[in-house]
């Protein structure tokens, strides 16, 4: 590998081209998993980042794709510094992405932009060529899980990224969802965002379920009680599990610090590693026995 090597400009391809290229970059990665949500702001990056901690805890090599290119957010939870250089890997001709926590190969939009502070203000065919380039010109490597935060809603962006993985080389979704009126909506759209992609729901995570009351130590729930789980019911959707409202999470977060190593006995992470660990079994029969 040499190192401080640019990465070279994309050609224009034709669709095609661009899912063969996404195939070639994923081929030795066991699972990939996509998590999409029908609202913005519901812990979508927050749930991809601790799916990707989790399955590195449990000793899988694992990588994260942050697809959001307006709020590219997994860096920054992860703890994990926009590379001075974008390394490129001699052989292969494809970009390397830099290490985070455990090992976890981590990529974001944020670190092909050209600086920090640009805003992200482009529309359409620009934006259009950055995830081209950023989802052909990635050398994955062997991978056991790869997880991909999508940007937020289910419209046409998100449906785009994601078919340039779905349906051949892309193993589910994960919905997530809060606990509130509007969760009904957020699942209903998400389910439809899934069979347009043919592509199986791994089922559904409810995020900021119920909140402990830090003096009485009681459960308190918010925005309503076991809203998601009915819901999956309802749809013939595993249920994969309620994690809680903690404002320990927002703060490990801003500070780039993995919330499920910083407080791996809370309720939380618990929740968290339950997920992990349904989909692990999910999954089970392409991955070795670790
Ligand atoms: N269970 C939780 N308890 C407390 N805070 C949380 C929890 N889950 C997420 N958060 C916080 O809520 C905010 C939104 O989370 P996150 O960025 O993961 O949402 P998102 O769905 O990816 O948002 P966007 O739509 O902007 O991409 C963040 O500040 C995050 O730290
Ligand atoms: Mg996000």
């Amino acid at each position: 590998m040499v190192e401080g090597k640019p990465a070279t400009k994309p050609a224009p391809l034709s669709f095609e081209e661009v899912k063969r290229q996404v195939a070639e970059s994923v081929k030795n990665v066991k699972v990939k998993i996509a998590v999409i949500s029908g609202k913005g702001g519901v812990g979508k990056s927050f749930v991809s980042a601790s799916l990707a901690v989790g399955f590195a805890l449990r000793g899988f090599r694992t990588g994260v794709i942050d697809a959001d290119v307006y709020g590219p957010t997994i860096p920054k939870m992860l703890g994990v510094s926009r590379p001075r250089e974008i390394m490129v890997d001699q052989t292969v001709e494809k970009i390397v992405p830099p290490y985070g926590p455990l090992g976890i190969k981590v990529m974001s939009t944020d670190f092909l932009l050209p600086s920090e502070e640009t805003p992200v203000i482009w529309r359409g065919p620009l934006v259009a060529r950055l995830l081209q380039e950023f989802f052909t010109k990635v050398y994955w490597g062997e991978l056991d899980f790869l997880v991909i935060d999508l940007p937020p809603g289910t419209g046409d962006e998100p449906l785009t990224i994601a078919q340039l993985l779905a349906p051949e080389n892309l193993d589910g979704t994960v919905i997530v969802t809060i606990p509130s009126e509007v969760s009904k909506r957020i699942v209903r759209k998400a389910i439809e965002f899934a069979r347009r992609l043919e592509v199986q729901i791994l089922g559904i995570v409810e995020n900021m379920s119920y909140f402990y009351c830090p003096k009485c130590g009681e459960r308190y729930y918010i925005f309503g009680r076991d809203t998601g789980k009915r819901l999956a019911e309802e749809a013939g959707i595993p249920f994969l599990g309620s994690i809680p409202l903690d404002p320990r999470i927002s703060e490990a977060n801003d500070m780039g610090v993995p919330f499920l190593l910083k407080y791996p006995d809370s309720e939380a992470s618990k929740a968290i590693m339950e997920i992990v660990d349904k989909l692990i079994d999910r999954f089970k029969n392409r991955l070795q026995p670790r």
